[in-house]
């Protein structure tokens, strides 16, 4: 990898980090510190092994401690959103914050940008994709199904078929976000996954189905036309059998690692004032340190 080697912090070094429990996982301070080096920043990013009980003040210590702000990563992600003083509008629909911005002021304001992430990876890849296609199909309904489906929401597409193995979390997230006016997300049985890819032009995994350990998602793609995109957050495997299903069958198709990648970038952006990119260099880098990913 062919980077500048890592300089010796300064005074004017400018800190952020991420908050995790654990936080050995978290792939953000090797992406992170792949950017500070490649714009050749005078910036350190840092990894905190933070326990729930410990949490609300660490974060809160981030202004004293002269940071800019943070990544909010498992289990802390609700909690953050609880403990900032202003909370973007998109965090507070999503109900959970991943980016903390200090502001000149001192005070926290907490964003999240998943969702953002999850689309601006699919944009960026699937450049025949638009939003006003058709009906997206999206499969789950936990914290990563949330942050997609207000994304797809805003994005402008007509429906959002959601379907969970446990229907009432499913109707639960849809009565969240759903208004009396706006009345896109329609809730389906888990069953019927198969019947409801007809028509549709995305079709998005959210559920841990098909990651490495766990059973492959089982569906039939047969009604789904081969003019739609297939996307699954999963990253581990990058081809997960869902994703070399659709490609076979001549889907468009679309991976889990982008979109960690591009939640990243507003982040970045804030704290070390550079707009970062995504690039192949950036994914091998990150791909590099993920076992069983390739
Ligand atoms: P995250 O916040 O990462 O989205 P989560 O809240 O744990 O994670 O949600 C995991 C999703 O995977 C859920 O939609 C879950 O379905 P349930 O709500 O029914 O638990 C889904 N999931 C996990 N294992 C599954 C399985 N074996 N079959 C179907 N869905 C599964």
């Amino acid at each position: 990898m062919s980077l500048p080697p890592r300089e010796t912090l300064t005074g004017k070094t400018l800190i952020a980090g991420v908050f995790g429990w654990p936080v050995t996982h978290s792939r953000s301070p090797r992406l992170h510190g792949y950017w500070l080096r490649q714009y050749g920043i005078d910036g350190a990013y840092i990894p905190f092994s933070t326990p729930p009980v410990q949490f609300e003040a660490a974060l809160r210590a981030l202004p004293a401690l002269g940071f800019r702000g943070a990544n909010v990563t498992l289990p802390h992600k609700e909690k953050a959103l609880a403990s900032v003083d202003q909370a973007t509008e998109r965090a507070r629909r999503i109900g959970a914050v991943n980016t903390v911005m200090v502001q000149e002021d001192g005070s926290l304001l907490g964003d999240n940008t998943d969702g953002f992430g999850f689309l601006e990876h699919l944009q960026a890849s699937a450049r025949n994709w638009q939003a006003g296609d058709g009906p997206a199909v999206v499969l789950g309904a936990g914290g990563a199904s949330r942050a997609i489906v207000v994304a797809l929401l805003d994005a402008g597409v007509p429906e959002i078929r959601l379907l969970n193995r446990t229907r009432h979390r499913a109707e639960e997230l849809a009565e969240a976000l759903n208004t009396p006016t706006d009345r896109r997300i329609t809730v389906h049985d888990w069953e019927n996954r198969s019947e409801t890819l007809a028509a549709a032009a995305l079709l998005v995994n959210t559920t841990q189905l098909g990651l490495a350990g766990q059973p492959p998602l089982e569906i039939d793609l047969a009604r789904l036309p081969v003019s739609a995109v297939v996307d699954d957050i999963v990253y581990v495997p990058m081809e997960t059998p869902l994703l070399a299903a659709a490609r076979q069958r001549g889907n468009g198709v679309i991976d889990g690692l982008g979109m960690l990648l591009h939640q990243a970038r507003p982040g970045f952006a804030a704290w070390f004032k550079v707009e970062p990119d995504v690039t192949p260099a950036l994914r091998d880098f990150v791909l590099a340190d993920i076992p069983g990913a390739k």
